[in-house]
């Protein structure tokens, strides 16, 4: 069978999908696949590359170039990624990856797909939607107000009451669709707030206020459609007070804490909430939930990630790895739940007719 690996994309996480991607590489069972590289640029200009039958030499594989003489790879209609008895690996994060619209692309040339579907990868990327969901399910959360562009210009002064009114100082201002801490800032007071704001719409005209929080912060990884399993939480150990950009991908001033070290009751929680996130929000494939967790041990989801960092040392990998489940024989789960979760969609379709 065939994998089609679509790494790269237009988001601010272009550079961490291809680690993940070179790590896929290194891991998958050739025995029983061949990967079809298919990059995506910054610009998103598809780049079909070669086919691979064994385990590649080193990353610079993942390194195509189309508009030279002796080019690795051709540009191409992602159209034409479509084929039978293949399935599409979409390791991209961010907008345009993992908001739904390649998934939607995926389930319009009805191509089975890893992770979850149009619905669930919407709604996991837009802050705002998550919040208004997990509200419905009664899970906790930090305080926040919904800030849309257009009622912020019609009556700044509106938002800014209803922002003080509701929250303290300092508030954490974010575009509802982005990731990788892009467009999120601290605000301490009313002027910072409204450049807080005017910030995060550069990247989205719906924002969101939230409650700031001193807070640990916790992870846990999801697998399954149906079936849904969850891990013990791990815990991002930040020696900085804001988990931004630079210290993500850039300074490397993150350490990994597997299991965290947390009572048993917030290890039980955490997953307990986090399964019913995921179940709410219609997950399938993969997820990693991620919560702050006070001094008080009070317990706030932030936010389900539908296509979490997977490079081998990335979070929701080496969580599986942690409760004995290797990262080839993940990859190879999330390719026969794709299968599965592609068939039942299929007979949904046909009973239908
Ligand atoms: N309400 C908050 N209180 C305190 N810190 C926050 C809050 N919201 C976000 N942060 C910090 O900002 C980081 C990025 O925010 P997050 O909501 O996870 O956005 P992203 O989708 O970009 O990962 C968090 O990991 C955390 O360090
Ligand atoms: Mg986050």
């Amino acid at each position: 069978m065939k994998i089609v690996l679509l790494y790269g994309g237009r988001s601010a996480e272009h550079d961490v999908s291809i680690l993940s991607a070179y790590s896929v590489l290194n891991a998958i069972y050739y025995d029983y696949y061949q990967v079809q590289l298919v990059f995506i640029t910054k610009d998103g200009v598809w780049v079909k590359g070669p086919l691979l039958t064994e385990k590649p030499k080193n990353e610079s594989v993942l390194n195509l170039t189309w508009d030279t003489k002796d080019a690795t790879g051709e540009v191409i209609s992602p159209s034409t990624i479509k084929e039978e008895d293949a399935v599409v690996f979409p390791l991209l994060h961010g907008p345009n990856g993992e908001d739904g619209t390649i998934q939607g692309f995926l389930e319009t040339i009805d191509m089975p797909y890893i992770g979850a579907g149009v619905l669930t990868s919407a709604c996991g990327m837009d802050k705002i939607m998550t919040k208004y969901i997990l509200q419905a399910a009664g899970i906790p959360q930090v305080p926040y107000v919904p800030v849309l562009k257009n009622l912020w210009k019609e009556n700044p002064k509106q938002i800014f009451e209803q922002c003080e009114g509701t929250l303290l100082y300092p508030m954490f201002i974010k575009p509802a669709n982005m990731g990788s801490s892009v467009g999120i800032s601290k605000a301490e007071n009313r002027e910072e707030l409204q450049n807080a704001l005017q910030e995060a719409y550069k990247y989205d005209t719906r924002a969101i206020v939230e409650q700031g929080i001193e807070a640990r912060e916790i992870e846990v990884a999801i697998l399954g459609n149906e079936d849904v399993r969850t891990t013990l939480a791990g815990e991002i150990v930040k020696d900085v007070a804001f988990y931004d950009y630079n210290s993500k991908y850039i300074d490397n001033q993150i350490v990994m804490q597997i299991p965290a070290e947390v009572t048993e009751d917030v290890q039980e929680k955490a997953q307990e909430f986090a399964k019913k996130a995921y179940i709410m929000l219609g997950g399938s494939g993969l997820s990693r939930c991620d919560f702050f967790l006070t001094n008080k041990n009070e317990l706030f989801l932030n936010e389900l990630n539908t296509m979490p960092g997977f490079t081998q040392y990335s979070m929701y990998p080496s969580l599986w790895e942690k409760m004995g489940l290797k990262y080839g024989d993940l990859i190879e789960e999330l390719i026969q739940l794709a299968l599965k979760r592609y068939k039942q969609r299929q007979s949904f379709l046909t009973d239908v007719k």
